[in-house]
C-alpha cells in the first residue's frame, strides 16, 4: 500500500494520479485522485502514523511550502514541515516502508551554480531549513533503522492545479491588469523550473531505485529568468503589456535569486525531460484560462 501525505494538493495529486490506488492523508480535501481513498489527517498529529499503518511507500508530501509564511512564523513552518517529518519517519521504521520526501532547491540557498546534491545545506530562509532538518533526520533514520529513502530536490515545479509560483502570480495579476504588469525584484532572478509531469516521472524514477539513503536533484537543465516567464504567459494571453519593478535582486526576503540544479546524478539513472519548460508554460496557461 502506498501512502501520499499532501496527497491533495499540487505535487501530491499529480503523483496519486500517476500511482492509482494510494491512500492520501492530508489535512484539507482539495482535489482527490479518482482511484485514491482518502484520510483526513494532520500530519503534526500521532494519528498520522497509525494512519500509515501497511504502508510500503510512504511519499512525504505535505508541507507548507511558502517561504514567505516561513519568514512570518518560523515555529509553525518548523512544527509543519520538520516535526511533522519525524511522526512519518516513525510510521516509516514501523512498517519498514520506503520513505520518499518532496525537499527543495532552497536548502542550499545561494551556493555556487550548478549546485550538485553534495553541496553543504546553508539555506537563507526558515522553510529552506525546515525541509534541510528533515534531509538530516531522513539520512539518520535511514542509517540508524535501515530504511531506504531518497530526498527528491526539487526546482520551481509548476502545472495545472498548482495555486502559487511566479506562472499562476503573473496570470492573475495579467487577468485583474491586462495592460501594466508589476514584477517583484528587477526580473532578472534565474532559476531552473520543471513542468510538473517531468517531476513526476523523475519521482517516480528516484522512488524505484531508492536504496539507502539517497538525495537528486529534480529540475530542467537550464534556468528561465523571471523577465521570460513574463514574456511568455504575455505571449500566451495575446497581451503586450508594460512591465514595472519593485527594483532589488530579490523577489522578497529570503528569495535566492539565481539558483540551477546539477541534474547529472538524475540523468545518469536515464531521466529525460520530456516538456521545455516554456511549453509548459504554455500548457500551464492555457490550462489557468480553461478554467476561468
Ligand atoms: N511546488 C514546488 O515548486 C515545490 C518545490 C520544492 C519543494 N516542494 C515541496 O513539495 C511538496 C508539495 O508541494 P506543493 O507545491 O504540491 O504544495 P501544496 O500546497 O499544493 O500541497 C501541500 C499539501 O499538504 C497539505 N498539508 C499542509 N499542511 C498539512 C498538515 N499539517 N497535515 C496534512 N496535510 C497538510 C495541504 O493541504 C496540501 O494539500 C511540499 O512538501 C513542498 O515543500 C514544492
Amino acid at each position: 500500500m502506498i501512502v501520499i501525505t499532501g496527497g491533495c494538493g499540487f505535487i501530491g495529486g499529480h503523483l496519486a494520479d500517476a500511482l492509482g490506488q494510494v491512500r492520501v492523508i492530508d489535512v484539507k480535501k482539495g482535489y482527490l485522485s479518482p482511484e485514491a481513498e482518502f484520510v483526513r489527517c494532520d500530519v503534526r498529529k500521532k494519528g498520522v502514523i497509525d494512519a500509515c499503518r501497511g504502508a510500503d511507500t510512504i511519499y512525504h508530501f505535505a508541507a507548507d511550502p511558502d517561504v514567505k509564511v516561513s519568514i512570518r512564523s518560523p515555529m509553525n513552518t518548523f512544527e509543519t514541515n520538520t516535526a511533522a517529518t519525524i511522526n512519518l519517519l516513525e510510521a516509516a521504521r514501523l512498517n519498514s516502508s520506503k520513505f520518499i520526501f518532496a525537499s527543495t532547491s532552497t536548502i542550499y540557498g545561494e551556493a555556487e551554480p550548478p549546485t550538485s546534491e553534495d553541496s553543504p545545506a546553508l539555506p537563507i530562509s526558515p522553510y529552506g531549513a525546515s525541509k534541510a532538518a528533515c534531509d538530516a533526520f531522513i539520512s539518520a533514520y535511514s542509517h540508524t533503522y535501515g530504511i531506504d529513502a531518497v530526498s527528491c530536490v526539487y526546482g520551481n515545479i509548476f502545472g495545472p492545479r498548482s495555486d502559487h509560483g511566479v506562472v499562476f502570480d503573473f496570470y492573475n495579476k495579467l487577468m485583474k491588469n491586462p495592460d501594466e504588469m508589476e514584477i517583484l525584484g528587477n526580473g532578472k532572478q534565474k532559476k531552473s523550473y520543471l513542468y510538473i509531469s517531468d517531476a513526476i516521472s523523475a519521482t517516480l524514477l528516484v522512488a524505484d531505485r531508492a536504496k539507502g539513503y539517497n538525495k537528486y536533484n529534480i529540475a530542467s537543465e537550464g534556468w528561465t529568468t523571471v523577465n521570460e516567464i513574463a514574456e511568455v504567459v504575455s505571449d500566451e494571453l495575446g497581451l503586450s503589456p508594460k512591465f514595472t519593478y519593485t527594483g532589488g535582486e530579490r523577489g522578497w526576503v529570503g528569495d535566492v535569486p539565481k539558483f540551477r540544479l546539477d541534474i547529472s546524478k538524475l540523468k545518469s539513472l536515464g531521466w529525460k525531460q520530456e516538456t521545455p519548460v516554456e511549453d509548459g508554460i504554455r500548457k500551464y496557461v492555457q490550462w489557468l484560462k480553461s478554467r476561468r
